[in-house]
This record gives structure tokens, sequence and C-alpha cells, in this order.
């Protein structure tokens, strides 16, 4: 009987298009699905969105559009991003999804028959951001930890989740279960923090609408843990699927680790579904040492991530290769450009286009093979058992610089010796069936070139091979096809400056790129010199209470005096990212009309107070 393999991601708010945290989840879960599949694994890899609640409300009000309006438009920008990183999901669920409404419902009236509900009331302080209530000593100077913005008061009528009468239970689960929580080290800190205590959990809320109605009582919507939770026993409540459950693996980070680790388990206790057996909490990344975060331009996304080096292999494998899997991360543009072109490009690259080029002039002859003995590959198995994905590559790589001194050492070119090349090509073989768990389509393509048949003295030397579902056909190397394309340096390229929402100034720009820029109403506040610098001023603008206060560097000085300045009101671009100029970091630019060395601000009219948004009209 073929094992089966369970393995989901979070389900992501869709208020936003995914960024280079949630495409490190979903890479990282998807070189584990294709794992476990070339073991053999009947594999079921579910990721999706959690659609309801408070903030996906908000930002759908924000848009002017109702909240399933919002999500429909966001979905595709989900599947198109995991599409271009070569994510191979199998599901991709979305709460709004008729089959999991009703699951969430069936869920809540048997918690509820249990006992395990009841209705009270709730004031208490609640960040929309995490969409969770927060203790007064859980807060930082009175903002939400995570978020860092301020919480509000909430008080109203509440279904509550008994969850302190399994404080016992969980504890000897997770004795019992010493895997479930992976690193172990996060293990320690959930058993202290139990430890503390458990309170019960407010399930459901009356103040909006926005979310699966409470069966028992419809003037409440389910608290959107409860409802998202769920979509994990959901999805597999759907024909044919039932053999997957319970989850062999969810993956997510620090965040909302608490809430898989105790409300999870305890909502399925409550319902009488088995537990999952492991969960992974990875590291968190920052963006240049800072909170990735749209507010401060500290976003990049996936189009951007591939965009640099042309290539989602090179995301893909950069991500997992970083850090140590369960370790934080620091993001830098150039960290990434430098992998791709010192590992993939110099490293494999090399070793696969040197090697190809050589067998099209020297025939290959079958032979033992010495070199491949140096590849340990029940290491990084084990590796990839531990989910230790940075492990794993790290064997995977020393084996490439193996193989790269093998061929400078036995320089075939010179001895023409075709075994020499029958060993190189037998280990890259390998190393793509290893690597195509993290780069699937520069394997593939590895493979294909490698596989091609040619007949020596009877003997055929290219073996077929098949990998996923698709065959690859036995091509002919193509003698006047270059053996390259596999992994090309990236080189040279300047590093690309640091921004989130980068406008394309190559060709068209499309709406959905012009209506990124947040255009507001600014009133010049102080203008100064800039030392050394004579076309420059630095401008303090107030751009109204939501955004507060920022400084410019603007090239207006041979148009504008000071005095011409101070107090007028301009239009500024407020969410271009941060750019250090003459040492003064810029936060954005402002509008002129110029032509012909003639440059005029563009003016709103004087009723227009600062702070106010600029709108496109289609
Ligand atoms: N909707 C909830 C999850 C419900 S699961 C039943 C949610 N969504 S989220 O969009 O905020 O996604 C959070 C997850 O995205 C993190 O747990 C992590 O998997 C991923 N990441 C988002 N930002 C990240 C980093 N900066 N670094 C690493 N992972 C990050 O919470």
């Amino acid at each position: 009987m073929t094992k089966k393999f369970y393995v989901t991601t979070p389900i992501y708010y869709p208020n936003d298009i995914p960024h280079v945290g949630h495409a490190y989840t979903t890479i990282v879960a998807d070189a584990i699905a294709r794992w476990n599949k070339k073991q053999g694994k009947e594999v079921f890899f579910l990721t999706g969105t959690d659609e309801h609640g408070k903030k996906i409300a908000e930002a759908a009000e924000k848009a002017g559009k109702t909240p399933k309006k919002f999500v429909d438009d966001l979905i595709p920008k989900f599947k198109d991003a995991w599409k271009k990183l070569n994510i191979n999901y199998s599901r991709f669920i979305r709460t709004t999804d008729r089959n999991h409404e009703k699951i969430v419902q069936e869920m809540l009236q048997k918690s509820f028959d249990k006992g395990d509900i009841y209705l009270g009331e709730y004031e208490g302080f609640y960040c929309i951001g995490c969409e969770a209530y927060y203790t007064e000593k859980d807060l930082q100077d009175g903002c939400c930890p995570l978020h860092k913005k301020k919480v509000q008061i909430l008080k109203e009528k509440t279904y509550f989740f008994k969850l302190s009468k399994y404080q016992k239970r969980l504890l000897e689960f997770y004795q019992k279960n010493p895997e479930f929580i992976l690193p172990k080290n996060k293990r320690t800190e959930i058993i202290n923090r139990i430890k503390e205590g458990l309170r019960d959990v407010s399930i459901s809320r009356t103040s909006f609408d926005w979310g699966v109605k409470v069966p028992f009582d419809k003037k409440h919507i389910s608290y959107v843990w409860f409802d998202a939770l769920f979509n994990y026993y959901s999805a597999t409540r759907e024909k044919g699927k039932e053999k997957f459950w319970p989850a062999d693996l969810h993956i997510m980070a620090k965040d909302i680790f608490w809430f898989h680790a105790v409300y999870w388990p305890a909502f399925l206790m409550s319902v009488g579904l088995s537990l999952p057996k492991s969960l992974f909490i990875h590291g968190y990344w920052t963006f240049d040492k800072e909170k990735i975060s749209k507010s401060v331009g500290k976003v990049i996304n996936v189009e951007e991530l591939i965009r640099l080096t042309s290539n989602p292999d090179s995301v893909r494998y950069f991500l997992c290769r970083a850090t140590a899997f369960g370790e934080d991360g620091d993001f830098s543009e150039k960290a990434l450009v430098d992998r791709h072109n010192g590992e993939l490009a110099n490293k494999l690259g090399n070793l696969v286009s040197r090697t190809a080029g050589l067998i099209e002039k020297i025939d290959v002859i079958k032979c033992e093979s010495k070199l491949l003995k140096n590849l340990n590959e029940k290491k990084i198995e084990k590796f990839m058992e531990s989910y230790e994905l940075d492990k794993a590559l790290n064997e995977i790589f020393a084996f490439v610089d193996v193989c790269n001194e093998y061929v400078q050492n036995k320089k075939p070119w010179a001895t023409k010796d075709g075994k020499v090349l029958y060993e190189v090509k037998e280990s890259i073989l390998k190393i793509a069936d290893l690597l195509w768990a993290f780069i699937p389509e520069s394997s593939e393509k590895i493979k294909k070139q490698f596989s091609a048949k040619k007949i020596k003295k009877g003997e055929i030397l290219f073996e077929k091979i098949e990998f996923d579902n698709k065959k690859i056909e036995n091509d002919k190397i193509n003698k006047s096809e270059k053996p390259e394309g596999i992994m090309t340096m990236s080189a040279p390229r300047a590093y690309p400056e640091k921004s989130s929402e980068k406008i394309s100034t190559e060709g068209t720009v499309n709406y959905s790129e012009w209506e990124k820029l947040d255009l507001r109403v600014a009133q010049i506040k102080k203008v100064e010199d800039i030392e050394g610098a004579d076309k420059l001023y630095k401008l303090e603008l107030d751009v109204g209470k939501e955004i507060g206060k920022r400084i410019i560097c603007a090239g207006i000085k041979e148009y504008y005096k000071k005095d011409e300045l101070k107090g007028k009101k301009i239009i500024y671009f407020s969410n271009l990212a941060p750019r250090k100029m003459r040492g003064i970091e810029s936060q954005g630019m402002l509008l002129a009309a110029s032509s012909k060395g003639k440059t005029v601000l563009i003016k709103p009219k004087s009723n227009a107070d600062a702070g106010l948004r600029v709108v496109f009209e289609k």
C-alpha cells in the first residue's frame, strides 16, 4: 500500500498580493511535497486563502468593493504567483467555498452539542491585523506586539470555546507526541505558556457579518480562527481525499504558531477528530533587516523576486538554502543574485554545460561510477525527513563541488576518457534527481539533456527516465543545439533598487500597476538646503493624520525659492520605496510638470486637506 503524505501551508489573508514571506512557506511546502512524491508517497498538498473576518471586510471597504468581489479579484494573483514559482499544489481551498462553510457549521454544532461552546460577554484588546484578542500584558505600549499598531477595545456578546478544559489533555498530548511541534525548542515554549493557564477563547462575532453563520445562533458569525483552521480538515472531506486525514505536516511561521499548536488540537479533540502529526514552525524573514510590511515599503512580491534573476528556480533555491530551517532570515536582493550566480550558475550550471559540451565530442563509455560513491544519499534523505532543507541542499552542493573537481583533475578534454564522462554524467543525473524538489524546471531540463539516447558498440548508454508523471522522450543530443540554458549567470547586472511597489518603466503600464500608486495631498512644512547639492531641497511634508510627517529630497531648487515653497500644498507619492540621496533617506517624490527646462509643481485646490488621496478615475 502506498503511504500517504498530507502537507499544508497556512491559508493566507487575501488582503494584498503575496510577498516573499508567503512565497517562502509555499516554496518550502512544495519542495517537501515534491520530495515525498519522489519517495513514492501519495501526496496531498493544500494551500489557499482565508477570506472571512474584519481584516478582509475593512480592506474591501477601503477598496470600495464588496468583500466577496474584493477577494475574488485577489485570488487570481495568488494562483498566478504560485504558478510562476512552479508550486504544484493539489488543491487551493478558499474559506468562502460552500463545502468548507458547511463543514465549519457542522463542526461548530458538534462542539456545541458536546458542551464545549457557551455564550458569554467579551471585553478585550483586539488587533485586527492578527484577528485576535490580547491581554494587557501581551501589549507593548498599548500596541499589538506583532503589528505595532494600537489595538481596539472590543466588547460584545460572544460564544466561547472551553479551551481551559483541554489544558491537561493538550499537555499530555505534547508529552506523548514529541514530533508534534518542530523544531523542538518551540515545543518547550508552548508547554511553558500553557502551564501558566489557558483561558477560554471567543469564537464568534456579532459586530460584522462577513463570515460563516453560527448554526445555533444566526446573529453570530464564526470567529476567523475556528473557520480558518478547519480548512485543513474540510479539504479532506471531498471525494477521494478522505484518506489523507489527519495532516502529516502543517507548515507556518511563529506568528500563528499558538493557534495551530493550542487551539487547533483542542478544537479537534472537541469534535472527536484525530490530530495532525507535526507542525513545523519556520523562521521569519526580514527585508534588509526590517520587518516586511507594506507601510514602510518593505515588501517584495513574487514577480519582483523572479525578475531579479529571471529564474523562478533561483528564488526557490535561495529561500530553501539561505537560512537554517526554523531560523529567521534577512532577505536582500543582492544575496539572492549572489547565490544564483555563485552556486546555481557557476557551480551547477558550469558542471552541466561543460559536461554536455564534452559529451558532444567524446564518446561516453559505460563503467562503474566511483564518483557517485562520494554522495551520501542516506544523509540527504534524513535531512529531508527532519525538514532540514538547507542541510540537504548543502550536502547536494558539496557533491557538485566534488564533481567539478573531478572533471578538473581528470581533464577528459585532453585524455578523451569516455569513462570519466560516463561517471560525471551519471552523477549529474543523480544531482538533477535530488534537486527536483527544489529547482524542478532546471532539474527537468538537465535530465532531458543528459538522457538522450546514444548507442555505442551496441550499448545503450543513456537510459529512459521518468519523473513526476511526465515521460521524457529519448531525444538525441542535437549537435547544432548549444548545451546551455540550464543555469546561466544573471550577471553582469546592477542590483535593482530596493522597492516593493516598483513601477515598470518598460513599455506600457497596466492599470493594476498604476493603481498601486498612493498619491496624497501634502503640505510643505520646512525647506532646507542640502550641502553640496545645487539642485536639491530637503522638504518636510505634512501628509495628514494617517501618514504623518515625511521627508523627501526634490530637485526643484532651480525653480523655486525657499519661501515660495513653505506652506505650499503639493501632490506627493507616498508609497514609493525610500531611497538614499546625499545621505538623506528620501521617502517618496512629488508631482510636477516639466518641459524645456521649465518645471512647475502641480497644485491641489486650496481646500484639499493634507492626507487626502488622489484618485484615478477610469
Ligand atoms: N490567515 C491566517 C492563517 C490561517 S491558517 C489556518 C494568516 N494569514 S497570513 O496571510 O498572515 O499568513 C501568515 C503566514 O504567512 C505565516 O505564518 C508564514 O507562513 C507566512 N509569512 C508571512 N510573512 C512572513 C515572513 N516575513 N517570514 C516568513 N513567513 C511569513 O495568518
